[in-house]
């Protein structure tokens, strides 16, 4: 079912907010590009809500000393140990296949912002 959760203008690039849609808290994303994004706001490790983190970049190298700031704007990092996650699918970043959040519809409609649940 399709839920608005608020204007299109409540939710700049580069923001992230939180919304309770059928008792389920709920992080909604716009990236850099102006895509929107949902994902369960509860982090798999010990459940703190992931919108009061940060929407930042990741680090990646191929030697030590060596430093790449990748997916800018796409990881959110949880508020409390920083595991990070893509918000394009809710994978982590340190174990893609293990672990991650469940991932929402959301869509943009005549300046409204929907979310499938
Ligand atoms: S509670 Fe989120 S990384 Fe530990």
């Amino acid at each position: 079912m399709k839920y608005s959760v608020c204007k299109a203008e409540d939710l700049q690039i580069g923001q992230m907010k939180a919304f309770t849609v059928e008792r389920k808290s709920i992080v909604v994303v716009r990236s850099q590009e102006g895509e929107l994004y949902a994902l369960r706001n509860v982090c798999p490790h010990k459940g703190p809500a992931l919108s009061e983190g940060s929407l930042d970049g990741t680090c990646t190298a191929n030697e030590p000393g060596e430093y790449n700031l990748e997916k800018v704007g796409e990881v959110i990092k949880c508020p409390w140990h920083n595991w990070e996650f893509d918000i394009k699918t809710g994978c982590s970043i340190f174990d893609p296949e293990n672990v991650r959040v469940k991932t929402f519809d959301v869509i943009e409609e005549e300046g409204t912002v929907f979310v499938q649940v």
